[in-house]
């Protein structure tokens, strides 16, 4: 087969845009392209990185049609794939969210507690308003979403747009068996087999095997109860900042809590929530950490590019980590059945759990879609974490769609992050406050 595919990148003004440019382009014997397209709701920060990115395709190959528009009916005719990372109110709206947080002495975190509630409030509309135009322009596209908050945009597209072609997938699962190869001397993620079960950033492995079967994990926790995530020797770590080493570190205190499992790392946010707001500086945040650090080298790099006329000797890298889109879009479009971890409806698979949760496990992904695997039962511990916590996604998304303050504050209460219903209270007004015009207005 010979096909080639049109992708357009929602949110092209974002800081991933570059690296996922630059995996593509190194994919496509994999998945061949004719058209790259960026679109962006903010035209001044797409162009930004509009003319890099031009440049990018261009030298790789200059058969491959660039566009970047502001015009859904541009973006979304003829695409075969969208590839989704829209981040509503920007990294500014992600500093209030941090810091409005850390006021009341609660985790101030993009996905998790308050600001990953606020987040959501944020993000479904602009996440229903990009499939909608999938749907109107190119009915037969395949979003692939990893637009955050993932678990509430999951919850919202299952309820409000029960028949989309989209497919929510997160990263976070990839970084953490980069690490497990690194840490049980293997080259790469894909030479263990892994069961994991869980919430997106809330989630558990039950198992690591290498390829003859053997099972991994008690020696992995071993490993973990030392020294986390990182390797022995923290300097072999390939960590992009020092927030992302401490995360890695912290590992050492989750797996104390259940030495039969390992932890998705952003549990620490819901168990360790008090060493978090002790070790957050409350007037610089990781919104500030991203603005000073990944957006600014990247935009600069960009400008540079512009202006040279060429990404000769350009030190952007490929997004590794990004992968897995490559992976996931070439599963649909050549019928791979590879297996993935994907936030999909439970439906039964996991045994003891809601149905209609929104649940992060395995998948076989074929040109028809996704099929889940079965799961089993779960034990109480990571149940009873995980009903609470899909009981805070489902009221935010009741919230929004009912615009209903009380529904709000019931999530904010009930988020294992927030210490009390006055907490909560007071989060919320604030929360109000910043995001007007953003939220839909609550009654
Ligand atoms: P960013 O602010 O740099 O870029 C986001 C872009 O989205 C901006 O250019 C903004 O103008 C645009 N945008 C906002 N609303 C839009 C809309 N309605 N339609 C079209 N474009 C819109 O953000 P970033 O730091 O690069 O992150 C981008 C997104 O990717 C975030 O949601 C982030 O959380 C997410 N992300 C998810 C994963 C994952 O594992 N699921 C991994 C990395 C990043
Ligand atoms: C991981 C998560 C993403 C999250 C990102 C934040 O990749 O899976 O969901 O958006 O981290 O990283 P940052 O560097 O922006 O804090
Ligand atoms: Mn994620």
């Amino acid at each position: 087969m010979n096909k080639k595919f049109s992708v357009v990148i929602a949110g092209g003004g974002s800081t991933y845009t570059p690296e996922i440019i630059l995996m593509l382009l190194d994919n496509i014997d994999k998945l061949p392209l004719r058209c790259i397209k960026l679109y962006d709701n903010d035209e001044d920060r797409q162009n930004k990185l509009a003319k890099a990115c031009e440049i990018l395709v261009k030298e790789k190959d200059p058969s491959i049609a660039f566009i970047a528009t502001t015009d859904p009916a541009v973006a979304y005719t003829d695409v075969d794939f969208c590839l989704a990372h829209i981040r509503v109110g920007k990294l500014a709206m992600r500093e209030k969210d941090e810091k409005i947080s850390l006021k009341h002495g609660v985790v101030g975190q993009e996905t998790c507690g308050p600001g990953g509630i606020a987040y959501g409030m944020r993000s479904i509309a602009g996440v229903l308003e990009n499939i909608d135009y999938m749907e109107k322009y190119s009915p037969d596209c395949w979003m692939l979403n990893y637009s955050n908050p993932a678990s509430i945009v999951a919850e919202a597209t299952r309820r409000l747009r029960p028949h989309a072609r989209i497919i929510n997938i997160c990263d976070m699962p990839i970084g953490l068996e980069n690490s497990y190869a690194q840490i049980l001397g293997k080259r790469d993620r894909k030479e263990l087999d892994i069961r994991y079960f869980g919430l997106n950033h809330f989630g558990w492995y039950t198992s690591i095997k290498d390829k003859e079967g053997n099972e991994l994990l008690p020696k992995l926790i071993q490993h973990q109860l030392q020294f986390g995530n990182c390797p022995e020797h923290i300097e072999d770590g390939n960590y992009t900042d020092a927030s992302w080493r401490d995360t890695a570190m912290k590992v050492k205190d989750l797996v104390k809590l259940d030495p039969t499992t390992t932890p998705n790392s952003y549990l620490q946010y819901y168990l360790y929530g008090d060493d978090m707001v002790a070790h957050a500086d409350p007037n610089y945040t990781r919104a500030n950490q991203v603005m000073d650090g990944r957006e600014k080298r990247v935009f600069g790099e960009c400008e540079r590019i512009a202006k040279a006329g060429t990404a000769k000797g350009t030190s952007l890298q490929i997004g590794i980590h990004a992968n897995f889109i490559v992976d996931l879009a070439t599963a649909l479009a050549f019928n791979t059945h590879e297996r993935m971890l994907l936030i999909v409806e439970n439906n039964g698979a996991i045994e003891n759990f809601d149905k209609d949760a929104m649940v992060e496990i395995p998948c076989i992904v074929g040109k028809d879609g996704y099929e889940p695997l079965s799961i089993g039962k779960i034990p109480t511990f990571q149940k009873g974490l995980m009903e609470q916590q899909v009981a805070v996604e489902k009221l935010v998304v009741d919230a929004w769609i009912e615009h209903s303050y009380l529904k709000l504050w019931q999530a904010l209460t009930l988020s294992k992050t927030v210490p009390s219903a006055n907490v909560a209270k007071e989060l919320l007004d604030d929360l109000i406050d910043a995001n007007k015009g953003y939220w839909p207005e609550l009654k």
